[in-house]
């Protein structure tokens, strides 16, 4: 349903003759959407960089004394149940109509994490991902082989200091081409390879 809805804004407002640029992304809100959904549930880097209190504090009713080593976990917050209905749900809609950015102003949200310490590349990386995002659902058909089904679909991930997808994809473009492409996602890698049939598909 997701992508439908994405592939129905993509056609309405990009057409079907071109690629998106990163100026469309601002008349693209679902997209938009799509993107804060994934950072929350998938956020980078699932425990931010570590913070020492420079004082005695108290956070959210917990004391914190001077010298602790403090790590924030985003992926606990981003699955907070007290925060967000339905939290391990893949549901854009919930951004609908809502001012929550990913840039650190809204503490429930924070995949480029805040404050001093927070990403200094969040405006670049941000449109990386949204005009990449973008152009991945505009230019490709997605469909799962066989008879799997979208619950079946493995997100496992690789977590160490950053997080990235476990398994490979593979992807079949829906513009006027007619080259096939394996997409390989993996730790170090995020690479297109060209081949010159579809065999490749049913391995
Ligand atoms: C979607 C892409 C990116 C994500 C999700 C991301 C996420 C993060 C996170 C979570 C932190 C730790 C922030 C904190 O502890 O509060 C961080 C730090 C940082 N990021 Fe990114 N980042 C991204 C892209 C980039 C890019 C493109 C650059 C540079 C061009 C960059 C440069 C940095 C630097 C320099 C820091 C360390 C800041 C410091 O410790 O003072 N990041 N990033």
């Amino acid at each position: 349903m997701t992508l439908k809805k994405a592939t129905e804004e993509l056609d309405r407002v990009i057409g079907r003759h071109r690629w998106v640029k990163e100026e469309d992304i601002a008349k693209l809100p679902y997209m938009e959407a799509i993107v804060k959904e994934t950072m929350r549930l998938h956020p980078l880097a699932p425990l931010i960089t570590p913070r020492l209190a420079r004082y005695d504090c108290n956070v959210g009713g917990y004391d914190i004394p001077k010298g602790t080593i403090v790590l924030v976990n985003v992926w606990a917050i981003g699955r907070d149940p007290s925060i967000w209905d339905n939290p391990n749900e893949f549901f854009p809609e919930r951004f609908k109509d809502k001012t929550i950015d990913v840039k650190g102003h809204n503490f429930e949200l924070l995949p480029f994490g805040a404050g001093r310490r927070a990403c200094l590349g969040n405006n670049l990386g941000l449109k990386v991902v949204q005009s990449t995002l973008a152009n991945m659902v505009h230019g490709f058909s997605w469909r799962l082989p066989g008879n799997m089904k979208e619950e079946d679909l493995n997100m496992d991930e690789i977590s160490l200091l950053t997080t990235s997808k476990k398994n490979l994809l593979l992807l079949w473009l829906r513009l006027d081409f007619h080259h096939i492409f394996i997409l390989r996602l993996d730790r170090l890698k995020f690479t297109f390879h060209k081949v010159c049939s579809n065999t490749l598909l049913s391995h």
